[in-house]
């Protein structure tokens, strides 16, 4: 039995290789690090959905498609504020996805509501009336004009685009195995991302960067790194931030969103304050797990960009679906053209029925 899953292959792929040895991931046959910071939201989006949905859409008619798609998808707005009252932005995001029709565009129509909803959810929150999409704006430009009621910089922008990219496919870690398990039912794109976003939001994956805030607010100060990292670790909780399934050495896209924040105004303090938890953290996990290599992975740095760029930390979760999105859509897309209904096996250890025979059966 293998709980974990670890090393079982359960697709043939052409969206990313994540080579946890190296530390390098590959997207669609080109380095990460040469497709974030490098292209636009759209153009990553007509990369990784190219010959998987049912049209290819270059770059520009792909930006086309997600700004018609943001209009539609605003127009469930006062339903979904209706539905969501009382609840946490990602859990507003969860509903509101539920209130989508599937349709033969379903990816564009998921892929534009993400920060529609998140917008209109946030500002809800803060007792503020929704923004409307404007058409002529590109995705993440219209997703602050709408958060925040005005344009935001270029460099704000660029540096959330970057993040977008960083984090929009990433082999099949957890949220991703989750849309392909449900769309291997043919259940539908829109129910398969409800359900990748669901995975997404536990602390173990997509839920960390908000909690590896709250570590650097309790660490507060270089002289209490140690002390805290100790404690912590002592008393059996994980460091958010570390680790990783797959990766054996640095998560390169850690480096990608280092390079970002150095760009960010306000980042400083905090980003010294992150690397001197980075480094002792390494060090207390090395002595800790001699075997395993335990590094610095994608939420530290996502962590104290998104703060920088101004994101309450509650949108932490949400922002990357408007990033993972892209992944999840495209690998729907693949499960479904490759026509397998995904059903591992378990092994029983309850009781058996008084009399019957004792048999090793997987089933
Ligand atoms: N802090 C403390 N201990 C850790 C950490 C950590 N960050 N990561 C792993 N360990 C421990 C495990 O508890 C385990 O100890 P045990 O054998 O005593 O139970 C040992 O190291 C080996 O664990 P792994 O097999 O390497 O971990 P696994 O593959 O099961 O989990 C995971 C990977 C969930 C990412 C883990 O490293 C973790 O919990 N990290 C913190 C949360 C986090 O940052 N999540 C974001 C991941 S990136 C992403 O999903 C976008």
């Amino acid at each position: 039995m293998n709980a974990g899953l670890e090393g079982v292959v359960a697709a043939k792929t052409v969206l990313s290789q994540v080579n946890g040895v190296e530390g390098r991931l590959i997207v669609r046959g080109h380095d990460i690090e040469a497709l974030a910071g490098q292209m636009s939201f759209e153009a990553m989006a007509a990369l990784l959905w190219r010959d998987l949905a049912p049209t290819n859409l270059t770059e520009t008619q792909t930006a086309t498609a997600l700004e018609i798609a943001r209009q539609d998808a605003f127009e469930k707005v006062p339903a979904l504020l209706t539905a969501a009252k009382g609840l946490t932005v990602v859990e507003g995001l969860r509903t509101g996805l539920s209130l989508l029709s599937e349709n033969e565009d379903s990816h564009v129509t998921v892929t534009a509501a993400i920060p529609v909803f998140i917008a209109a959810l946030h500002r809800a929150s803060q007792g503020l009336a929704p923004v409307a999409p404007s058409l002529g704006r590109a995705q993440v430009a219209d997703f602050f004009a709408m958060l925040n009621g005005e344009p935001a910089s270029e460099l704000l922008v660029g540096a959330l685009e970057t993040y977008l990219l960083t984090v929009s496919d990433h082999g099949m870690n957890a949220s991703t195995f989750t849309a392909r398990v449900v769309a291997a039912t043919r259940a539908g794109t829109v129910a398969s991302t409800v359900a990748a976003l669901c995975a997404l939001s536990g602390p173990l994956h997509g839920g960390a960067p908000g909690p590896v805030l709250d570590m650097l607010d309790e660490v507060g100060d270089f002289s209490r790194v140690d002390g805290w990292i100790d404690r912590h670790l002592g008393d059996g909780e994980r460091l958010m931030g570390f680790g990783h399934r797959v990766y054996r050495t640095r998560d390169p896209r850690a480096d990608v969103l280092k390079g970002v924040v150095n760009r960010v105004q306000n980042t400083r303090a905090r980003m010294a304050l992150a690397e001197a938890v980075e480094k002792a953290a390494i060090g207390a996990l090395a002595a800790r797990y001699p075997d395993r290599n335990l590094e610095t992975n994608v939420e530290l740095f996502t962590a104290v960009l998104l703060e920088g760029i101004g994101l309450p930390r509650e949108l932490f979760t949400p922002v990357f679906a408007m990033g993972r999105v892209l992944g999840w859509t495209a690998h729907i897309y693949e499960q479904v053209a490759s026509s397998r209904l995904i059903r591992p096996a378990s092994s029983y250890v309850g009781p058996l029925p008084e009399g019957a025979p004792l048999l090793a059966v997987a089933g």
